[in-house]
């Protein structure tokens, strides 16, 4: 019995071992199993859906907005007046705010990835976003992102990451923000 647990352990761990050093093929990896439905009532904000993938904008969202944490980070202050759970209130976020940027991390501010005038999410096309994601390279200044988990976020699929950039295209646009950080 003891032999057959070691037996089975030890294939197991073999299989781990050969699954990490394949080559990832990240197009290919399937993505989260959510329903649409769900997906798309995490988002705190209207959707405009016209002439979206709503599958994989609702992956998108279930991503941003049960994975992620984007929020945290992208929105200025992140949750509405009474609607902060780190209160111990129930949670409300900043809709208002939105991925409107301009929370500060001493001097570092975060970015508005609300849709620009075009659609663009950052002003940045899907390929950019997913280099951007991928090299933490800004592509405004050439320096590398700081602050932002992009050194995490880099492990995510293609098909995880054209699904964020879905639905950073469906929420409403927002202008930039005009503080400023210490
Ligand atoms: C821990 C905080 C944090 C989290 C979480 C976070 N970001 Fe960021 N992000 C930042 C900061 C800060 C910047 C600006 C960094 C800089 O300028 O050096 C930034 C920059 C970016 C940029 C570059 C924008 C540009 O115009 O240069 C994109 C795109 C972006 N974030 C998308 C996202 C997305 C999508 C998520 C969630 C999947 C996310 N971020 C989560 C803090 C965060």
């Amino acid at each position: 019995m003891l032999k057959t647990v070691i037996v089975v352990a030890g294939m197991f761990a073999a299989c781990m071992i050969s699954l990490g050093s394949a080559e990832p093929a990240l197009a290919q990896v399937p993505a989260a199993e959510i329903t649409t439905k769900y997906g798309l009532s995490l988002a705190p904000v209207p959707l405009d859906l016209h002439r979206k993938n709503r599958r994989q904008v609702a992956l998108g969202s279930y991503l941003v907005n049960a994975v992620a944490g984007c929020n945290d980070c992208h929105t200025n202050p992140p949750y509405a007046p009474g609607g902060n759970p780190f209160l111990g209130q129930p949670e409300k976020i900043n809709a208002n705010g939105y991925f409107g940027g301009g929370k500060c991390f001493g001097p570092i501010i975060s970015a508005d990835i609300t849709p620009d005038s075009n659609g663009l999410p950052a002003g940045l096309t899907r390929a950019q976003f997913r280099d951007v994601i991928r090299t933490g390279i800004d592509p405004s200044d050439g320096g590398i992102l700081q602050v932002m988990p992009w050194p995490i976020f880099q492990n995510m699929t293609n098909g995880d990451l054209n699904a964020i950039y879905a639905y950073l295209t469906a929420i409403p646009s927002l202008p930039p923000p005009t503080n400023t950080c210490p």
